[in-house]
């Protein structure tokens, strides 16, 4: 199949090039001219496991290219994916300037039959604002050209897409023209060669049902992480009572990690954006106001234990701390707890020696020239002289320092853990001093 990808993304990428993978032959589009050269000069813009290899095969096989030509992506795709960034707007409702522009684009230049697939996650109603920008376009050229909008929103997770691409637990279509249903369960059917996992609903159910899904998984992790602060208190270790819950198969074990709070390009924005709607509806959701206020406050809580043990002013301190990303196995920054730990320590007077694997030089470019922050080769490297070491992210290579060098190379031997990766009588056995998120 001819397929256009608006949006060459964390999202379309990974999608664009695994719609490749299986055969179709596929066009990428984007207005960001400097992703597009990277990708033709073979380079990948993100950091994302498996994708440079899948990438270089499907562009020498000839079934993926990437344009700035928004005519070109236009006339290419009789499907026409949406993919799209969707970022919270000042009120936090979901700006869909970038997503009705893509629509409009569509409209003006279609000539024959398409399939418009929003693929970015849109609050409920969407399909029907893009059908709408599209037939306005049509109008205003004074041509009839038939095509369908459909809601299929994209459940990939940042650091593991490609298998989630490839092997998904379900794919969700929201359509109600019957073409347009055939094509896609055309397109998607090498990739649930097993059992059928797609599901289809109205448009409006499927749109709900992204929110839905992040706003479930943001709050269990809220949850739990109101629950460890309690334990904190309550001499209690929250990682017994997550293996206690977790060991019941009506809770399961997902996403009941306590932590420094959720981040990321998803979890934040579109708990804001679903609240937004509900609040319009006069309808608002009270859990997910609690879910992101007990976020908000847990972005800070290591700053909390770490002025508990150091006192308010940090003026002169340096912390060493690993893992600026988000979450592991991707460089991807956006609303990173990293961010507001960092600015934290910064208010008070600390220096940060940051580590990350990748994230590295996104962070360079986030912070800039920004006194307060620089960088270290290795994680070791980033303790030198350290007042404490603060871990932020749960990259693998941090699971299992050693804590001997790890305590020499520290000023003091403090170790504050917003994720719970150690063993706790482990780590005070080699006499460091260990903070972590609900462990007594
Ligand atoms: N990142 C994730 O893990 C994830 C997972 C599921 C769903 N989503 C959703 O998918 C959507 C995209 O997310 P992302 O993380 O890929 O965003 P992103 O910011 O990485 O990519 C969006 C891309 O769209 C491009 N763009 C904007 N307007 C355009 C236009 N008119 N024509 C062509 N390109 C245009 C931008 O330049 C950018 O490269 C969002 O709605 C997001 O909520 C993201």
């Amino acid at each position: 199949m001819k397929i256009t990808m608006i949006g060459t993304g964390y999202v379309g990428l990974v999608t664009g090039t695994c719609l490749a993978e299986v055969g179709n032959d596929v066009l990428c589009v984007d207005v960001d001219a400097r992703k597009i050269a990277i990708l033709n000069q073979g380079g990948v813009p993100i950091h994302e496991p498996g994708l440079e290899a899948m990438i270089a095969r499907n562009v020498a096989a000839g079934r993926l290219r990437f344009t700035t030509d928004q005519d070109a992506a236009v006339a290419h795709g009789t499907l026409q994916f949406i993919a799209v960034g969707t970022p919270p707007d000042e009120d936090g409702s979901a700006d869909m300037q970038y997503v009705l522009a893509a629509a409009r684009n569509i409209g003006r230049g279609m000539n024959e039959f398409k399939v418009v697939v929003d693929k970015s996650t849109v609050p409920v109603g969407t399909a029907d604002r893009v059908r709408a920008a599209i037939a306005e376009e049509l109008r205003t050229r004074g041509v009839d050209t038939p095509y369908a909008v459909v809601s299929n929103p994209e459940f990939l997770k940042e650091g593991a897409a490609l298998e989630d691409f490839m092997r998904p637990d379900r794919v969700v279509i929201g359509a109600d023209d019957e073409r347009a249903i055939a094509m896609m369960r055309a397109v998607y059917a090498p990739f649930q060669r097993n059992h059928e996992r797609l599901l289809l609903m109205d448009v409006r159910s499927a749109e709900l049902t992204k929110y839905a899904a992040n706003a479930m998984l943001a709050t269990r992790i809220s949850f739990m992480n109101e629950l460890a602060n309690l334990a904190d208190i309550l001499g209690a270790d929250i990682e017994h009572v997550r293996q206690g819950i977790g060991s019941d198969p009506r809770i399961g074990w997902q996403f009941l990690y306590p932590g420094v709070g959720y981040g990321g390009s998803c979890f934040p924005k579109d708990v804001k954006a679903l609240q937004h709607t509900a609040t319009e509806l006069g309808r608002p959701l009270q859990i997910l106001g609690a879910v992101e206020a007990a976020n908000e406050a847990q972005k800070l809580r290591l700053v909390e234990k770490i002025v508990a043990r150091l006192g308010p002013d940090l003026a002169g301190r340096c912390f060493a701390l690993w893992g600026l990303a988000f979450k592991p196995n991707t460089d991807d920054m956006r609303e990173a707890p990293s961010l507001e730990i960092i600015a934290a320590l910064a208010a008070r007077g600390a220096r940060i020696v940051a580590y990350d694997p990748v994230a590295m030089p996104e962070a360079r470019r986030v912070f800039g020239k920004a006194p307060h922050i620089t960088y270290a080769a290795t994680p070791m490297d980033a303790l030198i002289g350290a007042d404490a070491l603060i871990v932020v992210t749960e990259w693998k290579e941090f699971r299992s320092p050693d804590f001997d060098a790890l305590r020499a190379a520290l000023k003091q031997p403090l170790v504050f853990d917003g994720r719970n990766l150690y063993e706790p009588a482990l780590v005070r056995a080699v006499g460091l001093e260990y903070f972590s998120i609900g462990r007594p």
